[in-house]
């Protein structure tokens, strides 16, 4: 297929391109060659590239950032995702709308499935949601693919700021009364492609298999890479910040499931990024 991947710059995008480039033709804009706040550049690139599907993955996802800006936050995670929906309807082609766990409150005492009712806290939820009823007004194909706790080998993202950290603190005090699945850009991507073969259109969860809180997901990747640091478990009303994360954030993949499609559980995910960071970064 021809793709054209949104947010091509950011983690999922690469992944999508790294791991994508085998099967299909990929095109994958940063913000500074596709904005999606701009209507007329997101019909532009699609009828000079003519993909046979859009994966709209880029947005504001600085979700701290997005409450002190909600107007941008709107203006990207909605209007864009909008856009996007729009010219990918007229041109007849699919989209996949990457969405968030951000969507749910996390007052749920089990992972919510994508028949559970979105209900956010956060404005980067609440923007995001925006977007998702947008695509799913707008074009008939669509998939919304919600994911949680994305990293990658290189990136702003949980993984690269703890190892960061733990050179520069002899302790650290990590939330863990916040949970979700972590789940690697590699993996996901590799997911994505394999249900776009599908017509399965409609919501899907696709995250890493297993649930951890962040203090979890910290305790892990210390372990993996052998650092030796102690840990302490604060509860998140201990660690103020502008958004507040679900609670309970994780996310029951059941649609993707019942395709056949299982990503591997997060501590495997983890051990073969670090894995491949560390040979990056020798
Ligand atoms: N990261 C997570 O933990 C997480 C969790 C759940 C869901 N998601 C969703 O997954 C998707 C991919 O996230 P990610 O982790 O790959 O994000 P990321 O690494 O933060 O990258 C964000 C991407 O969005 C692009 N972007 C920002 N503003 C844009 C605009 N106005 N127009 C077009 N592109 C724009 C950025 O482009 P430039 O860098 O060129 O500005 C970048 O390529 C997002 O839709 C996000 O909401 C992420």
């Amino acid at each position: 297929m021809n793709l054209l991947v949104t947010g091509g710059t950011g983690q999922l995008g690469r992944a999508i391109s790294r791991i994508g480039s085998d099967q299909h033709q990929i095109t994958a804009p940063g913000s500074s060659e596709l904005n999606v706040a701009d209507a007329e550049s997101v019909r532009a690139a699609i009828s000079e590239l003519r993909p046979d599907l859009i994966i709209h993955a880029g947005a504001m996802t600085d979700v701290d950032g997005c409450e002190h800006d909600p107007r941008t936050a709107f203006l990207i995670n909605g209007l864009g995702a909008q856009h996007v929906a729009s010219a990918s309807a007229s041109a007849g082609i699919p989209i996949v709308f990457v969405s968030t766990n951000f969507v749910f409150n996390g007052e749920l005492d089990r992972p919510s499935t994508e028949f559970d009712t979105p209900d956010p806290i956060s404005i980067y939820g609440a923007s995001k949601l925006a977007g998702e009823r947008a695509v799913a007004a707008l074009n008939p194909r669509h998939y919304i693919v919600r994911t949680a706790m994305v990293y990658d080998e290189t990136g702003r993202n949980f993984v690269n700021s703890m190892l960061r950290l733990s050179a520069e603190h002899p302790k650290l005090t990590i939330v863990d009364d916040q949970f979700g699945n972590p789940t690697y850009a590699g993996d996901l991507a590799f997911g994505i492609l394999l249900l776009i073969q599908e017509p399965a259109y409609g919501i899907h969860h696709l995250t890493n298999t297993g649930v951890a809180s962040w203090c979890d997901w910290a305790v892990k990747i210390f372990e993996l890479s052998g650092i030796e640091i102690p840990v302490e478990p604060i509860p998140a009303s201990q660690f103020p910040r502008a958004a507040t994360p679900p609670a309970n954030g994780a996310l029951d993949n059941l649609a993707a499931a019942s395709l056949g499609i299982e990503l591997p559980h997060w501590h495997d995910a983890l051990a073969r990024c670090l894995t491949r960071r560390s040979e990056i970064t020798r």
